[in-house]
This record gives structure tokens, sequence and C-alpha cells, in this order.
């Protein structure tokens, strides 16, 4: 393993906005209980055993029963319209050879299973595919040692040490056999080191490829750093982005390979620059035709210091009750005033593509813990209230804290499998939260006279409230810190509603979180499927009175359903899932699956069902066109796959 390269140019970061890449391994300090070492724990920041104290109640608390009265029809302050796949990922271009697969024979069946259990929840997924090693990817015919991708380290030059990176088209083609599989729609980035030879490859291969399923190209990742990293002059404007992005457009007009020239995503700041700075340059009307999103990246706060030794130290446990609180999300919507409204009169989606807990890794015991699933539950709902379109959560190595989901590191590969984060269990209930129907809209409720422990949401569909999402923020074994919640809806409530719960016994505990009973386990331990009894609580209303009394635990997320409709939409089944025992073959352009070896998630729901009837296996047709066809999967293996041997770091 190698070194951490840090230049001293990084020290000129604006910390707590910046989205510092390194590379290479790091164990971080910290303040906290580390218990003791567990059998399988690595050394690697996404294995850390670190345990925080959760938060004392607050005093005084909050009240433990509150109304809420839902209207229907000419409902005020609802957002607009939702997706289901509103809650997606970002992983760094570099890594996507531990996270997706090796090439596009060699699928990481995990992941496959972890936007399967997405797409059965809220219709489809995104995923970006990008970060600072997107700037200088170069897409090759082959590489020295036919990988699919490769970093030269020998060309390690900018202060993030940020490597050029090498790919050839089968990583654009394991895109799409992702996508063939599960329905993953991508986001990409077009290299933006160099505007005077474009390097328009990946938008060449990228349309040609994955077709429906490219969403948007970004141009130009966090602009707003070029000077300060080197990359530009320390003149460089947002005048001078615009310019430049004005020339990317002049040379993709010019590509008569790339179709489609209305995917551009800009201006992907990171917070030096103001958005009213690139508005006032005319970029987002000038080149409305080509713009598919207006883009931010944006950490609520950073950890640079345990990494690099700079800016303001910080610590989980002093930092744990600021996440544990609605205003969290508020103050990073709070960012970007106007801007929603704004994207909306130049009708544009505006998008959140890459945040997490705090850049530089997270924290120890807080990215990691329950209260980190209860955090980005309410920063995405309350992002999707305000206007956002996306929130693409970030994905890195095996050096971070805040992974949604961490693949082994190449030597345990064949004994271990995937560590499933809080982050994952977040973006599981706010799929379902919104669900498959794409026209969910989000109220933030002011539940309990706006309590911060307590919020609350209603989600509807037509002018009618379908689900309400209800947090707990405090953690307290007593139970005197749990609420219910008196639900009354215009009209009257059903005979009963469903509820699932999304519960730990505390904000600090790590792994073993469960949503509706069932759980991703604890660390090496998941294929990406959920395990155990799936359990949906049926409570009964009060007709009569116009109430349903609904409990949430402290601490706790429930995610009520109003109607079964409701339920349905976000968990349609059987969806399709994999196991990493199965071993698939492939006869010509024919996938044969055996149903014998696909397990079932999600209780009775799984593969197998669909198959059913079937002993030797359903035959599924292959037209390996690219984009619409089932992939030629085989060997997809987690335990076959090299892992590259260095560390990610964000
Ligand atoms: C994919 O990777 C595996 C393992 O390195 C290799 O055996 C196979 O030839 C590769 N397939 C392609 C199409 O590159
Ligand atoms: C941009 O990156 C490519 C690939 O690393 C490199 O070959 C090229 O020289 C770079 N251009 C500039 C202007 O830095
Ligand atoms: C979101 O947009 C809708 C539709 O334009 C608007 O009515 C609503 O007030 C906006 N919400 C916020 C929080 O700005
Ligand atoms: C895996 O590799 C790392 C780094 O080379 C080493 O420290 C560790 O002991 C290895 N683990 C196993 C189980 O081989
Ligand atoms: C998770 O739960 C399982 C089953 O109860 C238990 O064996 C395991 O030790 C737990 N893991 C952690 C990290 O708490």
């Amino acid at each position: 393993m190698r070194l951490l390269l840090v230049h001293s140019l990084i020290f000129s970061f604006t910390l707590a906005r910046a989205a510092v890449t390194a590379y290479g391994p790091h164990v971080q300090s910290p303040l906290g209980t580390t218990t003791a070492a567990s059998a399988s724990y690595t050394g690697a920041a996404s294995y850390d055993t670190t345990i925080l104290t959760a938060p004392a109640p607050p005093n005084p608390a909050p009240p433990t029963q509150f109304n809420v009265e839902l209207q229907t029809g000419g409902v005020s302050g609802l957002s607009i319209q939702q997706e289901g796949s509103f809650f997606g990922f970002s992983i760094e271009f570099s890594v996507t050879t531990q996270v997706l697969g090796l090439n596009s024979s060699f699928l990481q069946v995990p992941f496959l299973n972890l936007m399967a259990n997405l797409r059965q929840r809220g219709g489809s997924v995104k995923v970006r595919v990008g970060g600072n090693t997107q700037e200088t990817a170069t897409l090759v015919a082959s590489t020295p040692d036919g990988a699919a991708l490769e970093k030269d380290y020998g060309k390690v030059s900018n202060p993030t040490a940020t490597p050029p990176l090498v790919f050839t088209s089968e990583i654009i083609k394991m895109m799409a056999e992702i996508s063939a599989l599960t329905d993953v729609y991508w986001y990409m980035g077009v290299p933006f080191n160099d505007t005077q030879n474009w390097r328009l490859q990946i938008a060449e291969v990228g349309e040609a490829m994955l077709g429906k399923y490219l969403i948007g190209l970004q141009a130009g990742n966090e602009p707003d750093l070029y000077s300060r990293h080197g990359h530009r002059p320390d003149t460089y404007s947002p005048q001078d982005y615009k310019n430049e992005f004005g020339l990317l457009i002049d040379a993709m007009n010019a590509d008569s390979n790339i179709p489609n020239k209305n995917l551009l995503i800009g201006p992907n700041l990171a917070g030096v620059w103001s958005l009213p700075d690139i508005w006032q340059t005319g970029f987002a009307t000038d080149f409305s035709q080509n713009l598919a999103a207006l883009g931010v990246e944006r950490y609520p706060t950073d950890n640079c210091y345990a990494l690099f030794g700079i800016g303001t130290p910080r610590y989980g446990q002093e930092m744990f009750p600021f996440f544990l609180s609605h205003q969290s999300g508020k103050n990073i919507v709070n960012e970007f005033p106007g801007a929603a409204d704004y994207a909306q009169s130049v009708g544009k989606p505006f998008i959140m593509s890459e945040t997490n807990t705090a850049s530089c890794g997270g924290f120890p015991g807080l990215s990691d813990s329950f209260g980190a699933a209860l955090w980005g539950i309410d920063y995405a709902l309350q992002l999707a209230y305000s206007n956002f379109s996306t929130v693409l959560f970030h994905v890195g190595g095996q050096s971070v804290y805040y992974n949604p989901f961490t693949p082994p590191v190449t030597n345990q590969s064949t004994f271990h499998q995937w560590t499933i984060g809080p982050i994952y269990y977040s973006a599981l209930a706010v799929a379902e939260a919104l669900g498959s129907s794409n026209t969910a809209q989000v109220l933030d409720l002011q539940a309990n006279g706006g309590s911060d422990y307590t919020p609350g949401y209603a989600i509807y569909e037509n002018g009618q409230p379908v689900r309400i999402a209800l947090t707990n923020f405090i953690s307290d074994p007593s139970g005197n810190s749990d609420y219910t919640a008196s639900i009354s809806i215009g009209g009257t409530v059903p005979p009963s509603v469903k509820v699932k719960y999304l519960l730990a016994d505390s904000v600090s505990q790590i792994y073993n979180f469960t949503w509706a009973g069932q759980t991703f386990g604890g660390p090496f331990s998941s294929d990406g499927r959920l395990v155990g009894a799936l359990d949906i609580q049926t409570i009964p209303c009060d007709q009569t009175n116009n109430v349903c009394q609904v409990k949430v635990p402290a601490p706790g997320f429930a995610l009520v359903f109003l109607t079964d409709n409701a339920l349905f939409e976000s968990d349609q089944s059987p969806t399709m899932t994999f196991s990493t025992t199965a071993y698939t073959d492939i006869h010509g352009p024919t996938v044969t699956i055996d149903p014998s070896v696909l397990a079932t998630s999600n209780g009775e729901k799984g593969l197998a069902d669909a198959l059913a009837g079937t002993s030797k296996g359903r035959q599924m047709s292959s037209a390996l066109g690219f984009a619409q066809a089932l992939p030629s999967l085989f060997a997809v293996m987690a335990g076959a796959l090299v892992i590259g041997r260095l560390a990610f770091m964000r």
C-alpha cells in the first residue's frame, strides 16, 4: 500500500466546502470509545468499530404526543413532483471497478442486488460515475494490463493527488449491462481539464452504449476550486467557466457521433462561487438547449483536519447532535437561496450531485451510525420538499466512514461479503416514501410545533396524502421519548394504516439496523439482499374520531402507508435479485439462470418466484443491442473479483 500523497497546495482549501480527494489508506484518531477490535476489523475506515455516545434526550423535551392534520385537495406548499429515484448515488470514477464490476463480464452481484432493491421500491435508480477523476479520464482502445480501468500513478500531478485515469469502453458496456438488469440511469462527466483539445469519447461511447440510460453529462467538477487546485489561473472566474462551457457545446455540436446535445449539467459548484455569480453570466439561459439539469455539490461539513491536519479540528462526538436535527438538512438548503425557484423558472431540474455527512471521509462512529441513517432520510426529504430533483450520496472506497455500501478489499473478497452502511437504509426508506408513481409531492409538516427532534413529512399524489414519514432523532432506552403522532385526514381516516419502521437501539449503533424487520447485518456480511422476516405493522384507526395513532420510538423512523396502493407502489414484487453463490452460464446470446440458485429476498419476493415452474432455468433472450438488451452476464461472482488495492478517499 502506498502512502498518502498530499501536496501543500491543499492547505488553501475552503475546507467546509471543498470535497477533497486523496488516495491511499489512512486511519483517523477518533474521539470516542473504540470497542475491542472485532475479529473482522481490518483497520480500514469502513470497518472502524468506534461507537459514540448518543446525545442525551433534550431538556426541555418536545411533546410526546402531537397531531398531524392532513388536508386533501388544494394543499399549498407541496413540492414539485418527485421521482422514486430521487435518492441516488455518486461513485467516483476511479472506484467503478471496485463497486460496479471488473468489466462487462464480471459484475458485482451485491451491487446488482442493491440497485434491484431500489428499483423495486422507486421504479428506477440514478447513479453518477464521476468526481475529480472524471477531469483527466481518457477513453483508450486498450490498457497495458488489459484491465477496463487503470490509474496512472506516475502522472499524479495535482494537489489532491488525483491520478489520471485511462479506461476502455468495457466500463461503459458494463454500465449498460447493469442498466439492462436493474434500470440504473447514469450521469457521467466530460473531461474538462483541456478546453482546447476536448476528449469527447465518453459522450460518444456513452450515448451509443447507454442510450436512454445516459441522463446527464457533467461538464466541470467543482470549477470554483480549479484555480485553488492549480488547474486554472488565479483569475479564473464564473465568466471564464461559462466561456469554456460554450467551447464544449461548440465541440459537441461539431461532433456527429454525439447525437444528443442536450445532456449537459453545470455548474457543479463546491461553494466558493455562489450560484447567482453563475446565473448572471447567462449560463442557464444561453445554454438552455444543451442543459439537462443545473447541479451543485455540497457536504454539510468536513473532517479534513483528521486526514490532513489542516482546517478546523472536528470530532464526531461533538458533531453528532448537529446531524440529529431537522435543521441540518434545512441548513444545506439555505446555502442555495432561490436556486430551486430559479431552476424551475428556466425549466431545469436542480440536482445535488454529490453529498454525504462530511467531506474528507466523514466521521468515525457518526457517518456509519444509525443517526446518519435518520439524518440521510430527513436531509433527502428536505431537499425533495425544497424542490431539488435528485440527491446523489457519495460512495468512496475503504478509507471513508460514510459509504452507503462497501465491497471487501481484494485479499478478503473470497471470504468476505459487502458492508452496508446507514445511508443505504436511508435510500430504501426514501425510495419507499416517494414510491414509483413519479408523482410524489412532499410537504414538510413542521410537525410537533416545528421541533428539530421530531420532523415529519407528508407525501401527496394527485392532491391526496398517501404516505407520512416520521422521524424521532432522540435516543432514550427508557421509552419516555417515544412519541405518538395522531394522524387525521380531511374526510376520514381509513380503517387501518400500514407502517414500516427503521429501527436500532440507539443513534450511536453501527450495523444491524432493521427496515421493516429486515437487515443487511454487520460488516462483511451482505450480498446486497435484505435478510429476515418482513414485518409490516397494521395499525387500526379510530374512524369515529378520525384519527390513527402512530407511535415512533426514540430513536426511529416510521413510514405510514395510508392506502394499500401506496404500499404497493413502494414495493413492487417480485423483484429480480441475484445470489452471490449463483453461477450463471451463457449459451451464445442467451443467458440462462437456474432458479434453484437464486434465493428470494424481502420475504417471499424474488426472482425464484418469477421463475417457478421452470426446472432447467428460464431462457432470457438477449439480443445484445446495447441499451435495451439483457446482458451477456456470466460468472458474476463477487468472490471472484479482484478489488483494486488502493483505497479511495473523498
Ligand atoms: C473481464 O475480467 C476477467 C477477469 O480479469 C477476464 O478474465 C475477462 O477476460 C474480462 N473480460 C473482458 C471482456 O475484458
Ligand atoms: C488533460 O488530461 C489528459 C489526460 O490525463 C492529458 O493528456 C492532457 O495533457 C491534459 N491537458 C491539460 C491541458 O492539462
Ligand atoms: C416548490 O415548487 C412549488 C411549485 O413551483 C412551489 O409551489 C413551492 O412553494 C416550492 N417549495 C418551496 C419550499 O420553495
Ligand atoms: C490483506 O492485505 C493487507 C495489505 O497487504 C494485509 O495487511 C492483510 O493482512 C491482508 N489480509 C489477509 C486476510 O490476507
Ligand atoms: C448483528 O446481529 C447478529 C444477529 O443478531 C449478531 O450475530 C451480530 O453480532 C451483530 N453484529 C453487530 C456488528 O452488532
